[in-house]
């Protein structure tokens, strides 16, 4: 039997999210957005793509959530995205009542799905999700650790003229300028990235992944979405295929990492049951600092929630 996907939030994240998972065919979607017609009109052409894309036209747009019912796995999205100027924390009263509000309504139908939170800003976000849905934390988490990580990862490949695929890394904390890219924890084809690149051209690309959100603000007027659509996807993957991939994902954490009761990004085991594992990397102690400072952060922003 096939699965069933909702995406909550037919933006440009949102929509990029639902047609990669609608590509790899072994989910319907449902593409639920408070505009009227928006999603409709998103699912039309993504269905029509489906005859030169080779998968099957099964995705649905809703403007309310019966369709979603019976949903595996529930995508949020829905939200107002940075605009030139903002910090993603900018964003919290106005998101936290679209997060609440569209959290309540699919978690209804959809008891027993996984909650894969993408709305800014993303750590304070997963808090508000999980407090309304009441979910245990292994059902609850939030995309932008793959994100970051694939921006530094990017960085790297352009740095040391490798290809991205031979770059591996992991960007943890909060989703936010203080994010943690784990540099010891980084290597090129196997080879440490200090053994390949200078400690302050290494600097350089620490810094460009921490502000590589508001990078692409700069340039567009809003934030990214082919990134972001994609990172939720392969989370998605990852759950309704069992992967049991290691991915930077937020999580709750109740003492790991020396943080308890927060929502930070950490490497994560996803597969059927969501969050399997957290795992624990071994870090430098400038990265511990770099962690804390990131916690501190994200406290910061979850303290004016009024679901937490
Ligand atoms: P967008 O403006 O293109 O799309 C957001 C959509 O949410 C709109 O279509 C809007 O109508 C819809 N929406 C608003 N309230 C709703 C409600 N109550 N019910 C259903 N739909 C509702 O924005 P975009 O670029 O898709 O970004 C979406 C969110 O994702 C933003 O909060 C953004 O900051 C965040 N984001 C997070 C990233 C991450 O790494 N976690 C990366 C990129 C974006």
């Amino acid at each position: 039997m096939r699965r069933k996907v909702t995406v909550i939030g037919a933006g440009n994240v949102g929509a990029t999210c639902a047609q990669e998972v609608a590509r790899r065919d072994y989910a319907d979607v449902v593409l639920v957005d408070i505009i009227p017609n928006f999603p409709q009109g998103k699912a039309l052409d993504m269905n029509q793509a489906a005859a030169v894309l080779s998968y099957e036209p099964n995705i649905t747009g809703a403007n309310s959530y019966e369709e979603t019912a019976g949903s595996d796995v529930i995508v949020v999205t829905a939200g107002k995205p940075r605009a030139p100027g903002m910090s993603r924390d900018d964003l919290v009263t106005t998101n936290e009542a679209i997060v609440a509000a569209v959290t309540r309504a699919a978690v209804k139908r959809s008891p027993k799905a996984t909650v894969v939170v993408v709305s800014n800003p993303l750590d304070a976000m997963c808090h508000v999700a999980k407090a309304i849905s009441k979910l245990p934390r292994e059902r609850v988490f939030g995309m932008a650790g793959i994100l970051d990580t694939a921006r530094f990862r990017a960085f790297i490949a352009w740095e040391t003229g490798a290809s991205i695929k031979d770059v591996q890394t992991m960007v943890l904390g909060g989703h936010g300028d203080q994010m943690v890219p784990v540099v010891s924890a980084t290597t090129v084809g196997g080879v440490p990235l200090t053994e390949l690149v200078s400690k302050a051209r290494i600097g350089k690309l620490v810094k460009r992944t921490r502000v590589g959100g508001g990078e692409i603000v700069n340039l567009l007027g809003t934030s990214a979405w082919y990134a972001p659509g994609a990172a939720a996807a392969q989370m998605v993957d990852a759950i309704l295929l069992d992967e049991k991939r290691v991915l930077p994902c937020t999580a709750l954490l109740e003492g790991e990492y020396g943080i308890d009761g927060l929502y930070m990004g950490v490497p994560v085991k996803l597969g059927a049951s969501g969050i399997e594992e957290i795992v624990k990397l071994r870090l430098s102690a400038e990265e511990k600092r770099a962690l804390r400072e990131s916690a501190a952060a994200v406290r910061e922003v979850v303290g004016v929630l009024t679901h937490k």
